[in-house]
């Protein structure tokens, strides 16, 4: 099995384990006080790490676009891998010298992606934008994070519409690619395309309804697949269509089964390919699968231009198109799902998710994390406008005519005076209505669109999101348990340390931002998951305290109770299912 290894690998491999967890401090609410949208600025590592007691193995869909290494320093964020924050991280992460950019990136990819897979759920997903630069190298180090059976696709998208011709290699480098793995291969990650249904007809008018030919020639060669190399006769004609060269797709039997069935569709001529009746009512309810070579039109220039629209002016170098993202959103999510990203960026993804969730009324939440200060004047900003509409000045473009010329039409004279009289007229007739009319030729695609200039209000989608920070560490350097803390920080963290699951915020008091009590904390029950119960005792774990949570809890499998001192013989305990943790020692991710 191919291996990665880089420069400082050592250094990080373990690395996520070390981070501190530190408290999500949400202190804003923009729009619906009631959403669980969130926007954490900080690094994503730490911000990663502080999530887990919230949301380990809950999120459906990540989609991140880390910087690229591309180089360029010139950007709003810097894309060579030298910005002060990653050279301190690296500082004080990586011993080695001389690291390489690669070597870099690797170094800040790993420990993120480590993290990022222990907040998907079993049956989550994760898609990567990356171009030539790291691609090969992502691949690898995907496949060892995520494993390389969990290998969905890499997802080929064109994101430029023209040309570019300043390679001097001639080549014009005209995708990216989305890679994609799933957490655990065991489930159908995308839903796959619509099913075209204008293809189903019944044009003689079989009982069994709207019927679609396939294709039945088979794909593999006769030395490997000899029981379907045979010849095809009509047993009504006896026409025989002979033998494809790669065979039939079914072997004699099944074949005989779909003759007797009446499924077959009979060429008349001897040279035509028999093929098989496809029944609408027959098939299963799993779509076409979706392909790997995205064909939608959207490009880097239509982000850039949303973004546009958005601020007035552009704000953010090369942001994704929200269509791309929303493409694997509509893919990858149910309604209710969580979609995360870490390099947010300028909110990309939040956009998309919003626009999913009004497209088909669902309630889908984003958690987005940005590092640098413009996570509040552009990613939070734009999240904000699309939530609450926005002015808008902008272009507003209306396809007037549309028409594929062939080549040969092309070196006719007369069909062409006649097009070219067909778009002068509709000029003449449209141009009062537009501020200009643009013509192209693009593709064998004749095109006049008509283009006004429009300032006008967006209207807003709804929804709202927290403006989070992240606060203190929970342990303080003493390795004592934070004295800023609230009692939900060190409950959500104590649970998840537990049960390795994030708590479910039923009560006020575990709300991301409850109050906070100091220590010492109140005598408190926690939660509970799968019939095991956790209880808080901060200062001491006495008999009247366990006789009270035994009465409380009726059928239990075990009491787990923190505390610093316990005052119970290990009998009682044992006899009454209840295992006693020390605080701060035990409070520790294990
Ligand atoms: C390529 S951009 C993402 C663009 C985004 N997809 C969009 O459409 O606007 C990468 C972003 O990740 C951010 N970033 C880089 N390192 C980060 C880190 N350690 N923590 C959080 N954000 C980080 C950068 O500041 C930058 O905004």
């Amino acid at each position: 099995m191919p291996y990665i290894d880089w420069l400082g690998k050592d250094d990080v491999v373990h690395h996520h384990k070390e981070i501190a967890y530190k408290t999500i401090d949400c202190q804003e609410v923009v729009g619906d006080a009631d959403s669980e949208n969130m926007i954490i600025k900080g690094d994503n590592l730490l911000a990663l790490k502080s999530l887990l007691p919230y949301y380990a193995n809950a999120v459906k869909m990540i989609y991140i676009d880390p910087p690229y290494n591309t180089g360029n320093t010139s950007w709003v964020y810097n894309d060579n891998m030298d910005s002060p924050l990653i050279k301190k991280w690296l500082d004080s992460t990586v011993n080695a010298e001389d690291l390489s950019r690669s070597d870099k990136w690797l170094c800040m990819m790993y420990p993120r992606l480590k993290l990022l897979r222990e907040l998907l759920r079993e049956d989550g997903v994760i898609f990567i934008s990356i171009d030539d630069a790291e691609v090969a190298n992502l691949k690898l180090l995907c496949d060892e994070i995520f494993g390389s059976e969990n290998f969905v696709a890499n997802f080929i998208w064109k994101s430029r519409q023209n040309k570019d011709n300043r390679n001097i290699t001639g080549a014009s480098i005209d995708h990216e690619y989305v890679v994609c793995y799933t957490k655990n291969n065991g489930f159908r990650i995308l839903s796959g395309d619509e099913r075209k249904l204008d293809q189903y007809k019944n044009p003689d008018n079989d009982p069994r309804g709207l019927w679609t030919s396939a294709n039945m020639v088979g794909l593999l060669p006769e030395d490997q697949r000899p029981n379907c190399h045979y010849d095809l006769i009509n047993p009504e004609t006896n026409i025989d269509y002979g033998r494809p060269k790669m065979g039939w797709r079914y072997d004699k039997s099944t074949m005989q089964r779909l003759i007797n069935e009446q499924r077959i569709i009979w060429p008349e001529k001897i040279d035509g390919r028999p093929r098989r009746k496809v029944f609408l009512e027959e098939l299963n309810d799993n779509k076409p699968a979706f392909s790997s070579i995205l064909e939608q039109k959207f490009y880097t220039k239509d982000g850039t231009q949303e973004n546009v629209n958005i601020f007035g002016s552009k704000k953010f170098d090369f942001p994704k198109p929200s269509q791309l993202v929303k493409l694997f959103i509509e893919q990858a999510t149910n309604k209710n799902d969580i979609i995360l990203d870490s390099f947010a960026g300028s909110g990309t993804t939040a956009h998309a998710v919003i626009e999913q969730n009004k497209q088909d009324g669902g309630n889908r939440k984003f958690i987005l994390i940005e590092t640098l200060d413009y996570a509040k004047e552009i990613t939070a900003e734009r999240v904000k406008r699309v939530q609450q509409g926005y002015a808008f000045k902008g272009k507003d473009k209306t396809t007037l005519y549309e028409k594929k010329i062939t080549t040969t039409q092309l070196l006719k004279a007369k069909i062409m005076e006649k097009i070219a009289t067909e778009v002068e007229t509709l000029i003449e007739k449209e141009k009062a209505n537009y501020t200009k009319i643009e013509k192209t030729f693009k593709e064998n695609l004749l095109k006049v669109v008509g283009v006004k200039e429009i300032e006008s209000f967006k209207e807003g989608l709804g929804g709202g999101f927290k403006y989070c920070e992240l606060g203190v560490e929970i342990f303080d350097e003493f390795g004592e348990l934070n004295s800023e803390l609230t009692f939900a920080d060190i409950s959500k963290h104590i649970y998840f340390v537990e049960f390795k699951h994030p708590l479910k915020v039923e009560s006020e008091a575990l709300a991301p931002n409850s109050t906070k009590l100091k220590l010492s904390f109140p005598n408190l029950y926690i939660g509970s998951h799968k019939k095991r119960h956790l209880y808080f005792f901060e200062e001491r774990f006495k008999i009247a305290n366990m006789k009270k949570i035994v009465r409380e809890q009726e059928a239990y499998k075990e009491m787990i109770v923190y505390t610093r001192k316990c005052s119970i013989s290990d009998d009682e305990l044992k006899k009454n299912k209840i295992t006693v943790r020390y605080i701060p020692y035990d409070i520790k991710d294990n």
